[in-house]
């Protein structure tokens, strides 16, 4: 396993985005990405480039298809019935839709968190050996508990659970189960992380320790983050794109889109009048 030990740098708890480096390299790019449900043209020609090591920010108000988007980027789209999807869509220059792609590994590289945590009813070791196990990445006892451990501390977790491994992972409180979750997702040494509100679910000092984690995340992954809390956006992004009525309207460096957006419709979201 090639992980690196996360930099135990204090996080920037409740700090304002980091102004952005400049050219960093693009890790996932959308050309002309449209989602269809049936009739319904849910995302509309949207152009997006992801950076490397940097948090994007999905945002706009409900239904406008940030999470629609969120699933195009790691074919979670497939699973749904009637969903189409057309344009190019690459991970590292490579088309994802290819014919040829495993599905089962780009959402190992491209791994997601949900809204709500939804650990597996089983104990909270098992739950991070999960997908190291069913993608073989540990040839023994040993290396699983490595990855395991490594995991759940780069989740923030280790110090809270390594006493209760063999505890089942549904007992832990909402923020634990939602840093498990990332822990899970980790384990199998993802590239690139897809959080859909992974706080909405949380209280706010719970909420607080997962914006710090994410924080410390994007030292080593690429994060794409939907939420629909705009202090959240501003706080823990580097980069925000705003979505309105399945089209991507404006994108830019996060301090920009919520100082000076270009566009009407991004300020009258920003400043609260619709949404
Ligand atoms: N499985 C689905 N079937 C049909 N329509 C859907 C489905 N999922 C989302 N939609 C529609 O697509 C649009 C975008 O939805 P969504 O991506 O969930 O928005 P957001 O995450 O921004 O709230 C909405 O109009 C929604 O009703
Ligand atoms: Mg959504």
């Amino acid at each position: 396993m090639s992980m690196v030990t996360l930099a135990t740098a204090p996080a920037a708890g409740a700090a304002t985005a980091m102004p952005l480096k400049g050219n960093t390299p693009v890790k996932i790019s959308a050309r002309d990405a449209n989602v269809y449900y049936g009739d319904k043209h849910a995302l509309k020609h949207v152009e997006l480039d992801i950076r490397r090591n940097e948090v994007t920010a999905l945002i706009g108000p409900s239904g406008c298809g940030k999470s629609t988007f969120l699933r195009c980027l790691n074919r979670m789209n497939d699973v749904i019935e009637n969903c189409r999807v057309t344009g190019t869509i690459t991970l590292d220059g490579e088309d994802i839709y290819a014919r040829e792609l495993d599905v089962v590994v780009l959402r190992a590289r491209v791994g997601m968190v949900f809204q709500k945590p939804n650990p597996f009813p089983k104990t909270i070791f098992d739950n991070v050996a999960y997908g190291p196990r069913i993608h073989g990445m540990a040839t023994n006892r040993r290396e699983l508990e490595e990855v395991v451990q490594t995991s759940l501390e780069r989740a923030g977790l280790w110090k809270e659970v390594k006493d209760r491994l063999k505890d089942a992972g549904t007992g832990l409180s909402g923020g634990q189960q939602q840093r498990l979750c990332i822990a899970r997702a980790i384990a199998v040494s993802p590239e690139v992380i897809l959080m859909d509100e992974p706080c909405s679910a949380l209280d706010p000092i719970a909420t607080a320790r997962i914006e710090e984690l994410i924080d410390e995340l994007r030292q080593n992954y690429t994060i794409v983050i939907v939420t629909h809390s705009m202090q959240q956006a501003a706080r823990v992004s580097q980069r925000t794109a705003f979505f309105h009525l399945g089209e991507l309207v404006e994108t830019g460096d996060t301090p920009q889109i919520f100082t000076s957006p270009k566009d009407q419709r991004t300020q009258g979201y920003i400043t609260g009048r619709f949404g």
